[in-house]
């Protein structure tokens, strides 16, 4: 009885203390339940993200985040190597004159509306590969022909542009980059564009189709002309910009109407923003030149010089912020996506 009461007496005293120890439990509990609820809604509400699709702005692939959808999603695949195990260096090219657009498409069955992504490892780099074209269909089927396994070769998730101007008016190869770029957007932000002339085919899987921190020029030689860069400032056939580059010159010039001039007039607008422009090694930098007469309605712009000159003055107001035109048609085809558009003319 001395004892129970003595025993009684100190748990009386220290009520307070114990309290306090029993209030501290139940706060740590709450503590860590609520902190595993929080962690669940962020994973849950990461994962709902990748189904969401926007207004078709930069939604056309599949989410890129690396966020699984769900726990039967595989993880995240692994950055593809820095140096493409699948390249194979200078490579015969072919231009058969019994090709058809059937048998290209069929050798390219993992193409699907002209895009691409390796299945086995995740691309350094989304590069949309812009193709300006009129009435050349032989030369494009010869380039798609090559460019689709040349740009599987080295791996990286790519998509390829053919813009196509309507009409018959004076061609403006300038102009429909602009809208190459403009469009290919609009399916997805792309951080690369390859500005590619449609008679021109790489010879070497090697000469990469990424951007640099810098425009990349990618032409140093052709057949044509004994593989010599043309000239020191030759800024012209393909060009690799990535999107805040093209963006920060505010792209080409939309005032070049026929041959000539418009890829110095990007040159100019590069070295105005004191960026240098970049070549791969001679040896790797070859093109084939697929032979063409020159077309009608893409004669020599005589106005090039003059335009040339003035540069300096309008580049901030004429380029990407004053592209117009009108959108005839876009068809998700199986091999490219071909925008048709009217430009208007000089
Ligand atoms: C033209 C360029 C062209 C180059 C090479 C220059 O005179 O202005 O547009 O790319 O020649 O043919």
């Amino acid at each position: 009885m001395g004892f129970c009461s003595s025993a009684f007496k100190i748990l009386w005293r220290t009520k307070y203390f114990v309290l306090l120890v029993l209030s501290l439990s139940v706060l740590a509990w709450i503590t860590a339940f609520s902190g595993e609820t929080v962690k669940s809604v962020l994973v849950s509400s990461a994962t709902t993200q990748t189904h969401v699709k926007g207004d078709g702005q930069g939604d056309k692939l599949h989410s890129r985040t690396g966020v699984p959808d769900d726990l039967n999603t595989p993880p995240r695949k692994v950055d593809c190597p820095k140096v493409s195990p699948l390249l194979q260096g200078a490579v015969k090219l072919s231009f058969d004159s019994c090709l058809t657009l059937k048998a290209v498409v069929t050798e390219n069955e993992n193409v699907t509306e002209g895009e691409y992504e390796p299945s086995d490892c995740a691309a350094r780099q989304s590069v949309a590969i812009l193709i300006p074209h009129r009435n050349r269909e032989r030369h494009l089927l010869y380039l798609l022909h090559h460019l689709h396994p040349f740009l599987q070769r080295q791996q990286l998730h790519y998509a390829i542009y053919v813009i196509q101007q309507a009409g018959d008016a004076t061609f403006n190869r300038a102009k429909l980059l602009n809208i190459g770029y403009l469009e290919a957007l609009k399916d997805y932000n792309f951080e690369c564009f390859i500005f590619h002339d449609v008679d021109l085919v790489p010879e070497n899987d090697h000469n990469l189709y990424v951007c640099e921190d810098q425009p990349k020029h990618l032409v140093v030689g052709r057949n044509a002309t004994g593989y010599k860069l043309r000239y020191k400032g030759y800024f012209g056939g393909v060009t690799a910009l990535t999107r805040e580059q093209f963006l920060q010159v505010n792209g080409f010039s939309n005032t070049y109407w026929g041959w000539g001039g418009e890829d110095d007039d990007l040159r100019i607008r590069v070295e105005l923003q004191k960026m240098k422009i970049v070549r791969p090694p001679a040896d790797i930098a070859r093109y084939t030149m697929v032979f063409h007469k020159r077309d009608s309605g893409n004669e020599i712009n005589k106005d090039r010089m003059k335009l040339l000159g003035r540069t300096p003055q309008v580049w901030r107001k004429d380029g990407l912020n004053s592209c117009s035109y009108r959108t005839l048609s876009i068809d998700r085809l199986p091999l490219y996506v071909n925008v048709t558009v009217d430009i208007g003319k000089p």
